[in-house]
């Protein structure tokens, strides 16, 4: 972990945590936001999540990405690949060869917000791109998109569908300090999930062999262990469900009983009434002129805007403009 650029200690992350948990179950309803899925075993469940039947998204975008990424490369010609969240992806790795079939790329920037996952993907990338110049950040992409190191023009690659965790006014906020942060002409790959057929998008969030319900649950045993709370995981039922007005999946954890956790570190006891659902996720499904709109109203200029053959997920590239 020698020469990480640190935004964002676990100490922050430690305190984004308490204060997360602290406004979110005190809320009504009450809500967790979904970054704090991914421990070690979150993220072990989560990519069990993309290999099951039912969860085409990463399938569906990395069709798109193996059958495109020479194009994004020529029509780029990056000299960075900046990847916002884990950098040693499979489909990271298809840009990068292509990047390098092009000549092109000479830095590699991988921003997260665990230090663990990114130093093991720095060296791996490290190791296989050499003589690229690799820079792990560890930061908070919806914080810490300033001074994104990297030879210009760079591309920046937010995929799997990862933006859709946010709400409209967030990703607003998000497009517009990534677009702030790049020069005229630099490159976004944006990867969306598309609206389509409930049931197909209720399956993809609530799997036949229940991965998807023990990652919902996962939170709840990172707050028990990270912060002593004493969550009795097994009463807390999956909920998965399409919301037709928001056009976006939304995931929940129904109590099956009445409770009261108690959550020591934060000194703080929290009663749950018996069908009371906590709101862990949404993940928003997008038709393509929102795609574009909400680019355009951000500073990038859509170029190009690829599917799977099926439809089911969309990849744009997009570039910055004055
Ligand atoms: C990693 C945010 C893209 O929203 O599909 C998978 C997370 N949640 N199954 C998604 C997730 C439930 C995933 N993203």
């Amino acid at each position: 972990m020698t020469d990480l650029t640190v935004y964002l200690t676990q100490d922050d992350v430690a305190r984004a945590l308490r204060s997360d948990v602290l406004t979110g179950l005190t809320a009504t309803p009450k809500t967790l936001p979904p970054k704090w899925f991914y421990d070690a075993r979150g993220s072990e469940l989560f990519e069990r999540i993309t290999r099951l039947p039912e969860y085409y998204p990463t399938r569906a975008e990395r069709e798109v990405l193996a059958d495109r990424a020479d194009e994004i490369a020529t029509l780029t010609g990056a000299h960075t690949l900046v990847e916002l969240g884990s950098g040693s992806s499979e489909k990271t790795r298809l840009l990068l060869d292509a990047l390098r079939r092009n000549a092109s790329l000479r830095e590699i920037v991988a921003l997260d917000v665990s230090d663990a996952a990114l130093s093991a993907s720095v060296a791996v990338l490290r190791e296989a791109y050499a003589p690229a110049t690799v820079h792990g950040v560890v930061g908070d992409f919806t914080r810490h998109l300033a001074l994104l190191p990297g030879d210009v023009p760079r591309l920046v690659a937010f995929l799997g569908g990862t933006i859709g965790n946010l709400v409209p006014a967030e990703r607003a906020k998000f497009l517009t300090a990534l677009r702030d942060n790049l020069q005229v002409g630099e490159w976004l790959l944006l990867g969306t999930d598309l609206v389509k057929d409930p049931a197909t998008l209720v399956a993809a969030y609530d799997d036949a062999q229940g991965v998807t319900a023990e990652f919902n649950r996962n939170v709840l045993h990172v707050l028990n262990r990270e912060l002593s709370a004493d969550f009795d995981t097994s009463s807390f039922a999956h909920v998965a469900r399409w919301n037709e007005q928001e056009e976006w999946i939304e995931m929940h954890l129904r109590a099956t009983r009445d409770m009261e956790v108690h959550i020591r570190e934060l000194d703080l006891t929290v009663p749950f009434a018996a069908g009371e659902e906590l709101h862990t996720e949404i993940s928003a499904k997008f038709r393509p002129a929102r795609v574009s709109a909400e680019l355009a109203e951000a500073g990038f200029e859509l170029a190009k805007w690829w599917t799977d053959r099926q439809g089911r997920f969309g990849v744009s590239l997009a570039r910055a403009v004055a």
